[in-house]
């Protein structure tokens, strides 16, 4: 698999601040990579580096593992900002601006307005669009470019439902042309519908990186109780198979390692003479794995 992103222990100081500490991230071609965080954990930082507007304080970074010069910035489309466009000019006018400004040899903006789905207002004055249209049609341009990577920061920001489930689909359209996608986000449920990786970053520290899958599946809380807790307990940690114990109100909450299930353990207890009262198995959404991560302090 061909490699868009490579970065090693990017940093990034405000004066004592570190907005971003010794990220390491890995992107493969195909990817839609999410960066998940909330507000002030460097999402924004992260993308403005990569995207040569912020300069790193230490670390590196890699694209199509070739490094980092403004010819391989060509096969980059960004938006990080709100857009930004002509108000008086049509969405058609803009597109072409754009392509005019980026030197663009046959861009295909007709194609390009077919995908975002702006054809309906594109020969409408920009001054009169919505958020949602706004951010469309700012969608429309970054592909003007053929790029082989969107980098996106919180593309759903500010829009009205119906504009984020707009968004979020056309994310999904892009990226089913194969172009790699690389978005911030401070929603759970955008990166579990919308991304197949993701890292969790926390005050500049990366908590996570991996599957969206994968980290759906180690959310599996257990909560376990019987009348000789002392005893469980005992037990339970002779289970190799066990990430983590709780104590909580006459019960045991446990996680379980990736690639142990919950039938193992209350077999395991079964089998070592423990008398189960209470055994509930909650699959955990990816939300409350999120906060499991946020709370816990890996730093
Ligand atoms: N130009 C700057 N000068 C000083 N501090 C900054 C600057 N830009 C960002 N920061 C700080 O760096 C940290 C990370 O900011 P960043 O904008 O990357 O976060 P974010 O994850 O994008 O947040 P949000 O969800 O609010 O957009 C924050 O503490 C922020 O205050
Ligand atoms: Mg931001």
């Amino acid at each position: 698999m061909q490699k868009i992103l490579t970065t090693e222990n990017l940093s990034k100081n405000y004066g004592i601040l570190k907005a971003l500490d010794k990220l390491s991230l890995n992107v493969t071609k195909g990817d839609v990579f999410g960066i998940l965080g909330p507000n002030g954990s460097g999402k924004t930082t992260t993308l403005g580096i990569l995207l040569g507007v912020t300069n790193a304080t230490s670390g590196s970074y890699s694209w199509f593992e070739k490094g980092k010069n403004d010819h391989l910035r060509k096969k980059i489309g960004a938006l990080l900002d709100k857009p930004n466009f002509y108000p008086h000019l049509n969405g058609f006018q803009n597109l072409a601006l754009i392509a005019d400004i980026k030197d663009l040899k046959s861009p295909k903006i007709h194609e390009k307005i077919e995908i975002s789905g702006v054809s309906k207002f594109v020969n409408r004055k920009f001054g009169t669009y919505s958020t949602g249209m706004k951010q469309r049609l700012a969608l429309a341009a970054t592909l003007l470019g053929e790029p082989e990577v969107l980098v996106l920061d919180e593309p759903t920001n500010g829009l009205d439902p119906e504009g984020i489930a707009d968004v979020r689909e056309l994310i999904l359209k892009i990226a089913n042309q194969g172009i790699t996608v690389i978005m911030s986000s401070h929603l759970l449920d955008e990166v579990q519908k919308v991304c197949t990786h993701v890292a969790v970053l926390k005050s500049g520290k990366k908590l996570y990186e991996g599957q969206v899958q994968s980290l759906l599946a180690g959310s599996d809380g257990i909560e376990i109780a019987s009348d000789n807790m002392a005893q469980l307990e005992k037990v339970l940690s002779g289970f190799i198979g066990i990430e983590q114990i709780e104590k909580k109100q006459g019960t045991f909450k446990v996680r379980l390692k990736d690639g142990f299930k919950a039938s193992e353990l209350s077999s395991f207890l079964i089998t070592n003479g423990i008398d189960i009262t209470h055994f509930s198995h909650q699959k955990g959404s990816l939300e409350q794995e999120f906060l499991h991560l946020l709370s816990e302090n890996r730093a």
